[in-house]
């Protein structure tokens, strides 16, 4: 029987899962000699609203990781598939209107907006992706701006951010500042959300703080995907852990799991617990 006559050729592959998430495979990053990321696969699963994290020394890859993801940087090889489409190589407007958003960093805000004038900015160029409706003054416009102050109130209320809804970013303290670029990347509504070193130089009760607003994110059904260097905030907030070093994923499993891998205590953990205070 020739070839053309067998109705299922083996080397048909099934369609992907809409139910998957978010999947990584095989992606690789060449900067010139260096090898950022290094066939680096993740999938986040089918399960809503986990917090999954991403670790590993200065310069191991991390933030290249999640630029590839967001489109912000194109994978030398590999793909990534959102919901089961294929988003790779897309620009990062597109990625974020199908509910992959990386949260904005400090410097995308603007000193003399209020916290709530950056919210609904951040709402209004996520929702007028090709058109100039932002910028044309009709009443059409002026009545999507009320629709967007009242979104971003409730996004500030939510956060329990309200209380610095009409402050002016340049009096906002560094802690306020931070949970900011989260209040912003979630009025583009997020399903998936890329926090890369979101606790950076807060102190601990703003970390305690921060960490409660991830956890309340993610309950409210967003999957969260973190970058964080503060151990103990990591091991208190995951599902489930992948650690990079040097570019490649040398572990995944969870917070225990990790913890106990000889391999990442010998190339991040250090061994003794007090290195990471666990
Ligand atoms: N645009 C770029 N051009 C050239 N090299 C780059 C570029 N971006 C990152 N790199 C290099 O790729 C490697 C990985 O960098 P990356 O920023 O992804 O690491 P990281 O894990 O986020 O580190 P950190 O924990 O310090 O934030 C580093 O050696 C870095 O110098
Ligand atoms: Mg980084």
């Amino acid at each position: 029987m020739s070839a053309s006559m067998n109705p299922v050729s083996p080397s048909v592959t099934p369609p992907p899962d809409k139910r998957v998430i978010l999947e990584a495979s095989g992606l690789s990053k060449r900067f010139g000699g260096l090898l950022a990321n290094d066939d680096v696969s993740l999938s986040l699963g089918t399960e809503t609203g986990k917090v999954t994290s991403v670790i590993g020394p200065n310069g191991a890859g991390k933030s290249t990781f999640f630029k590839m993801l967001a489109g912000f940087c194109t994978p030398t090889t590999g793909k990534v598939r959102l919901f089961g489409e294929d988003i790779t190589g897309l620009n990062p407007h597109k990625i974020s209107a199908r509910g992959l958003v990386r949260t904005f960093q400090e410097t995308t805000i603007f000193p003399e907006l209020t916290a709530l004038e950056h919210v609904a900015l951040a709402r209004q160029l996520s929702r007028s992706a090709n058109d100039f409706q932002v910028f044309a003054n009709t009443l059409s416009a002026r009545r999507d701006e009320d629709r967007m102050r009242a979104d971003a109130l409730e996004i500030l209320r939510f956060l329990d951010l309200d209380g610095v809804a009409s402050s002016v970013a340049k009096t906002l303290p560094h802690g306020y500042l931070r949970l900011l670029g989260i209040a912003m990347g979630m009025a583009a509504s997020p399903k998936v959300l890329l926090l890369d070193e979101p606790y950076a130089g807060l102190n601990p009760d703003e970390t305690d703080r921060a960490v409660e607003l991830t956890r309340k994110i993610a309950a409210s059904g967003v999957s969260i995907l973190l970058v964080e260097h503060d151990m103990k905030a990591v091991m208190k907030i995951s599902d489930h852990i992948h650690v990079l070093y040097f570019g490649k994923k040398i572990a995944e499993g969870t917070p225990e799991e990790i913890r106990n891998n000889e391999q990442v205590i010998e190339a991040y953990l250090g061994k003794e617990d007090e290195d990471i205070g666990l």
